[in-house]
């Protein structure tokens, strides 16, 4: 056989090699490496065109022309091949990505405000639309803020009645937030002010006792006003205004005298039972009234311990039950509701 022939044998067998290796190349990273070890600098081809050498002068160019037809189909073949490998891994990325438009869509789970927050943020929201200003004390006070200012001496008997939690420093939790008016109050004047001022004050209240209607943790607002000439008149139109918008209805009022020692005179405020619209049922004890809160005109007492001036200011002020207006107006029938976190409870309440 001549050296041309035993050439052009080797090439037509690279070619076989070759276009099987392409055909059988799986992705486009192998589909390169089948490309150099045939074409490369060191690659087969390179290696076959070592023997041109051995050629006679008029035989080389007739191996050059096979070499080139062989490289142009290499080339071909690949470029195909890398058009075949590249549609392939296009089609596998986006069956990959692929999203069913049909499936129901995944709905993020929406947090709510507990029923008690709403229950303040909405009281106190009515109290400033009314210009009133948002005051807060701590939840840790001493006995001159809750009861000493607030005209309870020590040996009083309502001191007693509070079920105070004590620190062994002599440090309390508040019984309730009637010492934020004691704090308001000397605010005002410590920057200089005077009366008139209009103040609601919610805030958690401490008490040891704990049963069916009561958590030694709950809620309060404090609500009071203090000017020249206000009287129980501005009261009534305050807590009328309030109840009404609190219930979303023209509820009947009712003060009814009573003691606190920090207002003279002092009022329970009943409101006409939201239940049976006063006929009489379990829940008012058949009397058609509901007590929400307490009340009355700050004592001169209170106002003196605060070094205003008894004589030309006075106010009145009302403490109320945020977890027992939220029972009543959302018929919820059970204080522990409000602590045990059960999420169907809070869901249903969540606004
Ligand atoms: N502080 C009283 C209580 O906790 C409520 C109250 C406030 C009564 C203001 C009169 C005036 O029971």
């Amino acid at each position: 056989m001549t050296e041309l022939a035993s050439l052009r044998t080797q090439l037509e067998q690279l070619r076989n090699e070759a276009m099987d290796a392409i055909a059988g190349a799986g992705d486009l990273a192998r589909l390169q490496q089948v490309r150099v070890a045939f074409l490369g600098r060191k690659g087969s081809l390179t290696e076959v065109l070592k023997g041109v050498g051995r050629l006679d002068p008029a035989a080389r160019p007739l191996l050059g022309k096979d070499v080139n037809r062989l490289k142009e189909t290499l080339n071909k073949a690949l470029a195909e091949r890398e058009q075949e490998l590249r549609l392939e891994a296009e089609r596998a990325r986006i069956e990959a990505e692929r999203v069913d438009v049909t499936l129901p869509g995944r709905c993020p789970a929406r947090g709510a405000l507990h029923p008690l927050q709403q229950g303040l943020d909405e009281i106190t929201e009515i109290f400033l639309r009314l210009g009133f200003r948002v005051a807060e004390g701590p939840e840790i006070e001493d006995e001159f803020h809750n009861f000493d200012a607030l005209n309870i001496p020590p040996e009083h008997p309502a001191r007693a009645m509070h079920d105070t939690f004590f620190f062994p420093d002599g440090h309390l939790l508040r019984t309730h937030t009637s010492p934020v008016q004691i704090r308001a109050m000397r605010r005002l004047l410590a920057d200089g002010n005077e009366p008139p001022v209009a103040i609601v004050a919610p805030g958690r209240v401490y008490r040891c006792d704990y049963d069916m209607t009561h958590s030694p943790m709950f809620h309060q607002v404090e609500v009071f006003q203090v000017g020249e000439g206000i009287s129980m008149a501005h009261l009534k139109g305050v807590l009328k205004h309030f109840l009404t918008r609190y219930f979303g209805r023209d509820l009947p009022i009712r003060l009814r005298p009573s003691y606190f020692p920090f207002t003279e005179p002092s009022a329970e405020v009943d409101i006409g039972c939201v239940f049976c619209d006063g006929a009489g049922c379990r829940v008012c004890k058949q009397s058609g009234w509901l007590e929400v809160l307490g009340s009355g005109m700050i004592h001169p007492h209170v106002l003196r311990a605060v070094d205003i001036d008894a004589a030309r200011y006075s106010g009145y002020a009302f403490g109320l039950g945020v977890e027992r207006l939220v029972m009543l107006k959302h018929g919820i029938p059970d204080l522990r509701l409000f602590f045990e976190n059960d999420v169907r409870f809070l869901r249903r309440m969540g606004s």
